[in-house]
């Protein structure tokens, strides 16, 4: 403790002073210096920002316990192929498509409710919450199908202008900052997303996938999702 009774300015920031010598800043009270010097040493004693993420943690824990749990499971490996995955999914993503339900720029009559009364705060807590927790592999109903996906996932339709899943959405599928993960998602719901994606309603909302999507056939559709379904 000895070196945080050094001089009155002892802990303070070293940055210039607005005010010129001789200055107030610079006759900080004994006390004053005291309690700096104390808040000092207990942020050295306390690990703060832990002690944050474990404050943000607990939020999140307490939101999925109490809601989201019932469609995405505890840690986002919903069962029900309605409902998407969101174990090891994107944070950024999550917290992003969690404002855009709650503004209604993605609209969703089972979403919107769920997330009304949630700040960004929780979004963003919700994001590393779900990215926190361990993907999973599951089994591919359809082997056959999914090699005629994996043709797709890594190379598109170079003959019909589809191009590759893997140029966005990363070789692996886990996507990036920027991109969500695919892969370990439900089959279903990934069909249903392009399906969507694809009719001509969507080209405002997701320009990039509605040009995606739109170029491909039901086959191609069917196949890629059964191919992302099985990645790790
Ligand atoms: C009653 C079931 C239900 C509950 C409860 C629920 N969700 Fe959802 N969730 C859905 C459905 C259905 C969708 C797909 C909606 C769509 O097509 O946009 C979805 C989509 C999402 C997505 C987008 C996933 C993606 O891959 O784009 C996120 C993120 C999400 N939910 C998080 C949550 C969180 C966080 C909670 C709790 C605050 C929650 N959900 C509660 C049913 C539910
Ligand atoms: C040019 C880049 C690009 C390519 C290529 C691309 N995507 Fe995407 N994809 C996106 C973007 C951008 C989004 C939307 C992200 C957002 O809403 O923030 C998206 C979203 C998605 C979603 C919605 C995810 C969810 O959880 O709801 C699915 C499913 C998807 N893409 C599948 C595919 C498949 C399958 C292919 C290959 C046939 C593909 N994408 C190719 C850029 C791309």
């Amino acid at each position: 403790m000895s070196e945080f009774r050094l001089r009155p300015t002892a802990g303070l920031p070293a940055r210039p002073r607005p005010c010129a010598w001789p200055c107030r800043a610079r006759r900080l009270p004994l006390a004053a210096a005291a309690a700096v010097a104390l808040a000092a040493a207990v942020a050295l004693v306390l690990p703060l920002p832990a002690r944050a993420d474990d404050a943000q943690k607990a939020r999140a824990e307490e939101i999925v316990q109490g809601r989201c749990f019932i469609c995405h499971g505890m840690d986002g490996e919903s069962s029900s192929p309605v409902f998407p995955r969101l174990t090891a999914q994107r944070a950024s993503y999550v917290a992003r498509q969690l404002a855009d339900y709650k503004s209604g720029k993605r609209a969703s009559e089972t979403m919107q409710p769920m997330v009304v009364d949630l700040t960004e705060e929780d979004f963003a807590a919700l994001g590393r919450y779900f990215e926190s927790k361990p993907a999973r592999w599951h089994e591919v109903a359809d082997p056959q199908l999914a090699q005629v996906g994996a043709f797709v996932y890594a190379r598109g339709n170079p003959y019909a202008g589809v191009p590759a899943c893997a140029s966005c959405h990363g070789k692996d599928g886990h996507g990036s900052d920027r991109l969500p993960r695919l892969a370990g998602q439900h089959a279903e719901y990934v069909e249903k997303q392009l399906g969507r994606a694809a009719q001509a309603e969507a080209a405002a909302g997701n320009p990039v996938l509605h040009a995606v999507a739109g170029k491909m056939t039901t086959l191609e559709i069917k196949a890629v999702a059964a191919y992302i379904s099985g990645m790790p």
